[in-house]
């Protein structure tokens, strides 16, 4: 094994390197305290491997993204999200039998406990849908007490998976005032969770062929991103043997910001401010450059992807496709597609590597779908469960697993002497 040397104060130290299945090079820190009295110091984790995996490999450089070794592109195109979600939570892609059993599961484990619905009517009309979904995933842990027995974390699994998008579209038909329409045990995952948002008690709902595919698409190519703000939400909450519901609910939590999951909204939220001055998006582009204008260009950018983020590249082509079979045309997709074509020749965009990321285009997509802006990120978070459930399992059947507990520097008031009241 090489190893990595380091001069502190005229010492030297000696670190091992480990190396992953793609080369990738990590100077194992472990030590790093105990031997120099130092830590590492990066906020922001962009240089910190907090884990080792085996669930999602991205090359951001090169744009690549892999699902236990299958290239995305490969996954998005031949898989369902059934098939996606058993892949990365158990690590291999389902036999015809394996996937029928994984499908039954989800299916007969869609209801919530009818208790769970009181917990609907305390919330304000407008409540976000994502502080219901991320209070709802922990409630389940009121339901179904956490255990250490395998087969108890498999039903818990199973049950995540099988509630979370019941919980979604009971959040949406509480938004506007609709009954709740309940799990149909004849439908497929997706085409029940289209069916209890849009079927509406007093007309026949036909599932849509186009909404149910484009779907897929959407939940495939968010189903995990390796060590992304709100995966590394959920390791960190798991690490301390928190049950996986109260795990998932933080992830979800962490997803909502807007920098991360929550920029499909504000991507939309900005489309609509350009088309509503006027189009005028140069002059946005052009506050997006301006340090002091607050301004980004939301949907563009990414931490690792300094290339193209290739789920924006599928579902820019999707886009079109989507938008073409239900008969909808959006000039935001025109303004959109204005911003990339420009910001691509810029070249404050190309020395900051600054391309269309994930966000960028989902939610044009999502809006021709006729989901409404405030159900995007929880769009996004039914995609993602599948991911962060895949490494919180990761994390929980490994036994070197530690709870996470990062140091700091301290940069407060050194040691002083307390002031009584009457002194101060
Ligand atoms: C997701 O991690 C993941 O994998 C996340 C995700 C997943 O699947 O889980 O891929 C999903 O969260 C995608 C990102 C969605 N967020 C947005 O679209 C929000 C807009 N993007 C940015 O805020 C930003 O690009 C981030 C948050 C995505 C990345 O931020 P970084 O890596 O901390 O980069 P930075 O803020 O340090 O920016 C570097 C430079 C800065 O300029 P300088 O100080 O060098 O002059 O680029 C500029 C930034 O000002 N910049 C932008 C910009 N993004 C970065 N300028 C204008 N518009 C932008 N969008």
């Amino acid at each position: 094994m090489s190893t990595a040397k380091l001069i502190l104060e005229g010492q030297e130290y000696e670190f091992p390197v480990i190396v992953g299945s793609e080369n990738e090079a990590g100077i194992d820190f472990a030590s790093l305290r105990a031997k120099t009295k130092a830590i590492g110091f990066d906020p922001g984790y962009g240089n910190t491997g907090a884990c080792q995996s085996a669930i999602t490999y991205i090359d951001g450089d090169q744009g690549i993204l892999r699902y236990r070794g299958y290239p995305i592109e490969q996954v998005a195109a031949k898989a369902s999200f059934v098939e996606t979600a058993y892949l990365l939570i158990y690590g291999q892609l389902p036999t015809q039998a394996e996937l029928d059993k994984f499908q039954r599961e989800l299916t007969y484990h869609t209801l919530i406990h009818e208790d769970m619905k009181k917990f609907f009517e305390g919330y304000p009309a407008k409540a976000h849908p994502m502080a219901i979904l991320a209070a709802m995933a922990v409630s389940l842990s009121t339901y179904y007490p956490d255990s250490d027995e395998p087969d108890v974390v498999n039903l818990n699994i199973i049950r995540m998976m099988a509630k979370m998008k019941t919980i979604a579209a009971f959040s949406y038909k509480k938004s506007i005032g609709q009954p709740y329409v309940y799990p149909r045990n004849d439908l497929s995952y997706i085409g029940d969770f289209l069916h209890m948002m849009f079927a509406v008690p007093s007309e026949s709902y036909q599932n849509s062929d186009v909404l149910e595919r484009a779907l897929n698409l959407l939940l495939i190519l968010h189903a995990d991103h390796e060590q992304n703000c709100s995966t590394s939400t959920v390791r960190m909450v798991g690490s301390s043997r928190a049950s996986l519901f109260a795990s998932i609910g933080a992830g979800i939590c962490a997803l909502w910001g807007p920098l991360h999951g929550g920029a499909n909204q504000e991507v939309i939220e900005m489309l609509d401010m350009i088309q509503a001055d006027g189009g005028n998006y140069r002059k946005y582009m052009d506050m997006a450059k301006d340090k002091n204008s607050n301004f980004r260009l939301m949907g563009f950018g990414h931490r690792v992807y300094k290339n193209f983020d290739p789920r924006a590249k599928i579902l820019k082509q999707s886009a079109d496709e989507v938008l073409n079979a239900l008969g909808v045309s959006d000039p935001l997709l025109d303004i959109a597609r204005n911003l990339e074509e420009i910001a691509l020749k810029d070249d404050f965009f190309i020395q900051r590597k600054l391309y269309p990321n994930v966000d960028f285009y989902s939610g044009i997509i999502y809006r021709a779908m006729g989901i409404p802006t405030n159900m995007f990120t929880v769009l996004f978070a039914l995609g993602r469960l599948p991911g962060w459930i895949g490494h919180w399992k990761e994390m929980h059947d490994d036994p070197s697993t530690r709870i996470n507990r990062p140091r700091q520097i301290y940069t407060g008031a050194t040691e002083r002497q307390f002031v009584p009241l009457a002194e101060r």
